[in-house]
């Protein structure tokens, strides 16, 4: 008899646990959602979801925004912030596709100079020249990109952009118009302050603090005559490839290990940014104007332009979304 009781009552409670699971649904909490789950069910779904990275994204960036709410109502005026940056257009996201028809040789390094990704040049159909990077590494190429496109929305001036393919199946490589009248050292015009555009190499540093680009040197600014102020120029940005929220197999737990003054830049560069500029943490503001979902968006852009050959799109969001909500500390640590 109390054998059958015992029966009786562990199928009562697998009747009323289904029925549970059943009333709750299996997604994952979502923005603004308020059900209440019984803690059976949100247990299993739960334990169900974590398994996935999409979903640690999902609530890591839903606590970052205030959004995890459990048991009562968001606050209305937390449901309806809006981006400081406002909305990306469609054509913000694009990544441009070249159709390259013939290799140039490498690219000539000042004496002395070995650069470490060996760029080459390459013409397009119309005669166009461009520079190109990571033959038989999707990861540069998507790195590369990440830091252009972030660029190009902080209104950081870069050389136009894509992803460029000999032959339609050809890999994806890299490539950024060649700057022509480009000046290679821009030190002295830092120093004796004809650079026109300061706060952009602020943005920059900021930049690669965010993306975590162990490698800013003298090399990795281009300098361009501005033609109404004679004796001035315009940096230009370019090579992003060393960015650690990309190459890095495991960025979230490997930067952190980095020395924070790593991606500061190097040598001359970082001796006479230190100079020359103010430390001024505000221009951390204007990155705070992307949204996560904007972060995603431009990964998602970025990755697809190369195909299917990088698969680590999860954790390099998740890494640009944590490092973006600390950035002003991060950025501080790097400068002192
Ligand atoms: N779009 C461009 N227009 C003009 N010059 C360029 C362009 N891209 C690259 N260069 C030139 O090529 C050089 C090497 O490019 P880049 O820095 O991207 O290569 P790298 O292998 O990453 O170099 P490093 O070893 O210094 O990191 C630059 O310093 C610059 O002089
Ligand atoms: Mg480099």
């Amino acid at each position: 008899m109390r054998g059958l009781r015992l029966v009786a009552g562990v199928g009562l409670a697998l009747l009323v646990g289904c029925a549970l699971l059943t009333m709750s649904g299996t997604a994952a909490p979502r923005a603004g959602d308020s059900r209440t789950l019984l803690w059976p069910a949100r247990v299993v779904e739960w334990a169900a979801a974590a398994f996935t990275a999409d979903y640690l994204n999902r609530i890591e960036s839903d606590m970052h925004s205030g959004r995890i709410i459990i048991g009562q109502q968001p606050p209305a005026q937390a449901a309806q912030a809006q981006p400081a940056g406002g909305t990306l257009a469609p054509g913000d996201l694009l990544v441009r596709e070249v159709a390259l028809i013939s290799h140039g040789g490498p690219v000539e390094a000042p004496e002395g100079i070995v650069y470490s990704t060996q760029p080459r040049t390459a013409l397009d159909l119309d005669g166009n020249h461009y520079v190109t990077k990571g033959t038989g590494d999707v990861g540069m190429v998507v790195a590369e990109l990440v830091g252009y496109k972030l660029a190009e929305l902080l209104k950081i001036p870069v050389p136009g952009f894509g992803v460029g393919r000999f032959g339609a199946d050809g890999e994806p490589l890299f490539v950024s118009e060649m700057v022509g009248d480009a000046q290679r050292d821009v030190a002295p015009w830092l120093k004796k302050k004809l650079v026109t555009n300061g706060d952009a190499v602020l943005r920059l540093l900021a930049l690669d603090v965010w993306i975590a680009n162990n490698d800013r040197n003298m090399g990795g600014l281009l300098g361009r005559p501005v033609q109404s102020e004679p004796g001035k120029i315009e940096i230009v940005a370019i090579d992003f490839e060393k960015a650690q929220v990309v190459r890095h197999d495991t960025p979230l737990v490997g930067i952190p290990l980095m020395n924070p003054k790593a991606f500061w830049p190097t040598g001359t560069l970082g001796k006479l940014c230190r100079e020359v500029l103010n430390l001024d943490v505000g221009i951390v503001t204007e990155f705070a104007g992307f949204t996560d979902g904007q972060v995603g968006q431009v990964v998602d852009s970025c990755v697809a332009a190369v195909g299917d050959g990088f698969t680590r799109r999860d954790s390099v969001c998740f890494t640009l979304r944590k490092r973006l909500a600390k950035l002003t500390d991060l950025v501080k640590e790097a400068w002192a």
